[in-house]
């Protein structure tokens, strides 16, 4: 067969200088991985450069970097047989050829030399497989014994080894096979999929970080969903996230159905998915309706229900982060408050929407009010015309109505416009409930638009309702 060459793929001069490395050493090396799938899907060209040295890695990249101005510092995974080196932007990682044997406990290999081919053998898919090869005499050839140009071409995920053995030396790949589907809109070829599927079990060996880092890569795809979809078909999402397959189904009981939330909540976070690239504000479409599974009543009267589920849905998330090992965060936080809050600006949209409802929303909502419509309207999936345009219409009222209210009120970051010091010095009190009562009224009043979010009203408020609770203005 004809070599197939693509100099232009590595006209960046470090590669020259890493091939000019083996030359001297008189080893192979060849840039491998990610960098020549991207460049092959033209996505750029990828800061994190995966070099592979026939022989020893770590050798190569001392080489390298004793060669690099500035001699750039290197760090040696010594147990693993890699170096890395940081120059400039570009974050590179060598390795030597290897030929690995997996114990069935663990992701850790038992690793021994091996050749290219070797190396090739033991990577998780075709189109990750491919290699450039770097030494002068064969700068920019191609070798792609699998065929992952054309996997590429077909749009196709599909393992160098026969799949089963691929996704049990490794479980992480079943993840990363669906991540990759996701991002790049490939379709897992089947017998990859029936691997999966007959290894799911084998997740378990995955620690927590890696898989929440496959997660949160497909839920900031365009279209997560894709990569749900595949979760679920496989089995592997109710080892992972069992709180969304809980969500499946639809019951029908004296003729009265509700809908399949789990089919709902992916539709949601496609949604979302066109209008932010915010991570977390991603995560609350995933999970703002997890509590409807164990809140879920059936009521002769008025049929299905779904009481507190908000509630229960935020405290669904901190033990799912916890389970999952994510941070307890700030970001935690911001999620609960999502779910806590979703319903919150629907049922604002479906009745008259006053200055006072819209006035209660930012105060709870605070500076996420923006993430919260956005959740909200990304939750409008219905499939009839008329009340979709009802709610989206709505829903840009609400947001007017936040901008207005915002200009007068200055509701979102709210502070009391008479202090507890003031209550206490005006009615000579000591601390006491008292003072707390005569502050809730002044943000209700607030709140209401009984009287504007000033000092003087909110003086004169205070003046009448303690007058009302028989508390006598101290006179100095
Ligand atoms: N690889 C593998 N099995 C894994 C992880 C990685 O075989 N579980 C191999 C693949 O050949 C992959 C390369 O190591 O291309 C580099 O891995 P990594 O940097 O994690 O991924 P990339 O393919 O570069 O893609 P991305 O940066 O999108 O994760």
């Amino acid at each position: 067969m004809a070599k197939d060459f693509h100099k232009e793929a590595i006209q960046h001069p470090i590669f020259k200088l890493i091939g000019e490395a083996a030359d001297e050493l008189g080893t192979d090396a060849y840039v491998i991985g990610g960098f020549v799938r991207d460049y092959f899907l033209k996505r750029g060209t990828p800061k994190d450069i995966d070099i592979v040295a026939i022989g020893s890695g770590i050798e190569l990249a001392k080489k390298v970097a004793s060669k690099l101005k500035g001699k750039p510092e290197i760090s040696i995974f010594k147990n693993f047989g890699t170096a890395m080196i940081k120059h400039k932007d570009l974050e590179l990682e060598f390795v030597g050829a290897r030929k690995e044997s997996y114990n069935r406990d663990s992701r850790k290999p038992m690793v021994e030399d091996g050749t290219l081919e070797d190396d090739q053998n033991r990577r998780d898919f075709t189109i990750n497989a491919m290699a450039l090869a770097l030494n002068q005499s064969n700068f920019g050839e191609l070798l792609d014994p699998f065929d992952g140009l054309a996997d590429l071409d077909r749009q196709i995920i599909r393992t160098p080894l026969e799949p089963g053995i691929t996704y049990s030396d490794d479980p992480l790949r079943m993840m990363r096979a669906i991540r990759f589907a996701a991002q790049l809109h490939f379709t897992i070829e089947l017998p990859s999929l029936q691997a999966i599927a007959e290894n799911k079990d084998r997740i378990n060996i995955v620690s927590k970080e890696r898989i929440v880092d496959e997660l949160h890569k497909i839920l900031m795809s365009s279209q997560p969903s894709l990569g749900f979809k595949l979760m679920h078909q496989t089995e592997l999402l109710p080892l992972i996230l069992p709180e969304l397959t809980a969500l499946e189904g639809i019951e029908e009981k004296e003729g009265q159905r509700h809908k399949d939330n789990f089919w709902h909540t992916l539709e949601v976070v496609d949604n979302i998915a066109e209008t932010t690239d915010n991570l977390w504000l991603r995560w609350a479409a995933l999970l703002h309706d997890i509590g409807k599974a164990p809140t879920k009543k059936f009521h002769k009267k008025i049929g299905w229900t779904f009481h507190a589920h908000e509630f229960v849905g935020a405290k669904m998330v901190y033990k799912l982060f916890k389970r999952l090992r994510m941070p307890l965060n700030e970001k935690m936080k911001f999620v609960q408050k999502m779910v806590l809050m979703s319903s919150r600006p629907i049922i604002l949209s479906e009745d008259h929407v006053t200055d006072s409802a819209v006035r209660r929303l930012v105060f709870d909502a605070g500076e996420y009010v923006e993430d919260l419509m956005t959740l909200c309207e990304a939750d409008i999936t219905t499939k009839n015309p008329k009340k979709q345009k009802k709610y989206k219409n709505n829903f840009k009222i609400v947001r007017q109505k936040i901008v207005e209210v915002e200009e007068r009120d200055h509701i979102r970051n709210f502070q009391p416009p008479v202090s507890g010091e003031e209550i206490m010095q005006t009615f000579n009190l000591k601390p006491s409930k008292e003072i707390g009562i005569i502050k809730d009224a002044i943000k209700e009043a607030i709140l209401e638009g009984e009287i504007p979010n000033e000092y003087e009203a909110a003086y004169d408020f205070m003046l009448k309702k303690g007058k009302k609770m028989n508390l006598k203005v101290h006179s100095e």
